[in-house]
Parts: structure tokens; C-alpha cells; sequence
């Protein structure tokens, strides 16, 4: 028995769409909106996410926590690991992830993932995971990014219609999502190295007014960022970490 989706043409956000519908009806795990443009996209650090219509992948993902909310740090990186697989299957090359959970291709941002957490009143937690996929983006909103994109249309060696990726996508997110759930983060350590491009550098993190140096070991079994300095290796967590290179 698949999961679910619906397919929306305007949305203030998949994310705040998603969490409406989690809240007047039980959802399936999986259970996925989507949406054609969004007039509100939301990007991580209260950043906006530039959504026009009709060519680009906004959609989001419902997902139970049966363990809670403390698993969702772990969570958020095996979807990151979903897309860079996926995208590598796709036959696109230099795929690569930042902490916590961006896409890079060649170095340039091509997806993002933000992670809602709700605790509903019966006590039940689940997460809305929205995930924004630059496939074809508009020259005219183009100039509005404001850091170094591409999309997957430049990058894919072959041509494959939207809703085929938007498909293959979403397999590989529910299937890691499963994975997640059954083994937890240690079977993604590994594959999320494969990808880290920051892995070994020197790396700078900001954190609101606070900044740190060192050199990037990768994370640990719960999501955390592993980062070296003189005085040994400390672990970094929470959403509002800034990781750039040094
Ligand atoms: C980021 O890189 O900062 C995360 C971007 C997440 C964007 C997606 S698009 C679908 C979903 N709905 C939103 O409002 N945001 C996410």
C-alpha cells in the first residue's frame, strides 16, 4: 500500500500546508505535499526560499517520530543522504553535502532541507520534511539567490521529465527515511562521508555572535559536526550553525 501525495498548484509553504493537514487528519507515513510555487518558501535560519512557479521541486514530507523528537537531528541527515545518492544515480557527478543537510553539485547549492518538528496534544511527535530542488530555475528570479546555485537541468547527462525525477526523488528520501527508522544514523555515516565536501578542510562556524575554527572530521552516530581544534575534537548541534570554509 503506497503513501499518499497531493499535488498543489500555490502554497504559502509545503511545510505549513503539510502541518494543517497533520493536524485535521491522520497521515500516513510518507504522506507527501507538493507544490507547484510557493508565495512563502521557508529556508533554514529564517532565510526564504525563492519558489516560482512551475519548474523547480518544493514538497514535503510527513513523517512520524516514534522515538521523539531527539532522533530528528539524525533524521535530517539521511534525507540529505537520500538526495545526494539520488542525484548520483541520476548520473550527475560531483554531488556533494554540507552540514547539516545541504546538496552541493560542483560546489554549487542545488537542494535544501528544513526539518519542522511537531508534538501533537495526544503526545505523538512527527517531523515535515520540506525539501526545495532547484531543476529548472527561471533567469528572471535568477539575480534574487544570494549564494552560488545551479539546478539539475545543467548538471543530468540525460534528459528525464520532472515528474520522473520528482518520483525517483521521493523513493529514495521514503526509503532512507525506513532505513532511519530500522538502524538509525550509523548505517548513514558512511555514505554521508562519501559526500561530505567539507570533510578534512578547515571550516569556520557561525553561531549567531560566536565563531569557531578548526578542521571538519565529519559526525558522529547522532548527526552531530565533528570539528578538530588545538585542544581536540568538540561536536556541534542545532539548527542555527552556519558551517562555511575557512
Ligand atoms: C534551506 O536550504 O535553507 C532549506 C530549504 C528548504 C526549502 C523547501 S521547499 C519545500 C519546503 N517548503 C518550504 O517552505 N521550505 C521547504
Amino acid at each position: 500500500n503506497e503513501p499518499d501525495f497531493a499535488v498543489y498548484s500555490v502554497v504559502d509553504s509545503s511545510n505549513d500546508e503539510l502541518k494543517l493537514l497533520a493536524q485535521e487528519q491522520k497521515l500516513a507515513a510518507g504522506y507527501s505535499v507538493f507544490a507547484e510555487a510557493q508565495t512563502a518558501g521557508r529556508g533554514r535560519r529564517g532565510k526564504r526560499w525563492i519558489s516560482p512557479f512551475g519548474s523547480n521541486l518544493y514538497f514535503s514530507v510527513y513523517w512520524p517520530l516514534a522515538e521523539g523528537i531527539h532522533g530528528a537531528m539524525g533524521l535530517s541527515l539521511a534525507v540529505g543522504v537520500a538526495l545526494a545518492e539520488c542525484f548520483g544515480s541520476l548520473g550527475i557527478e560531483g554531488v556533494g553535502l554540507k552540514w547539516p543537510n545541504d546538496v552541493y553539485i560542483k560546489g554549487k547549492k542545488v537542494s535544501g532541507i528544513l526539518v519542522d518538528l511537531e508534538t501533537l496534544a495526544d503526545g505523538s511527535a512527527h517531523s515535515i520534511i520540506g525539501i526545495g530542488i532547484n531543476l529548472k530555475m527561471p533567469e528572471s528570479v535568477a539575480q534574487h539567490i544570494d549564494q552560488a546555485w545551479t539546478d539539475i537541468s545543467s548538471e543530468i547527462p540525460t534528459i528525464m521529465s520532472r515528474n520522473l525525477i520528482a518520483a525517483r526523488v521521493r523513493d529514495s528520501v521514503l526509503a532512507c527515511l525506513s532505513e532511519y527508522d530500522a538502524a538509525g544514523l550509523s548505517v548513514f555515516q558512511e555514505r554521508w562521508r562519501a559526500y561530505d565536501q567539507f570533510l578534512d578542510k578547515p571550516v569556520r562556524l557561525v553561531m549567531g555572535q560566536r565563531e569557531c575554527v578548526g578542521t571538519c572530521r565529519g559526525i558522529d552516530e547522532n548527526g552531530a559536526l565533528l570539528v578538530q581544534d588545538e585542544t581536540g575534537v568538540k561536536r556541534y548541534f542545532g539548527g542555527e550553525i552556519s558551517l562555511r570554509l575557512q
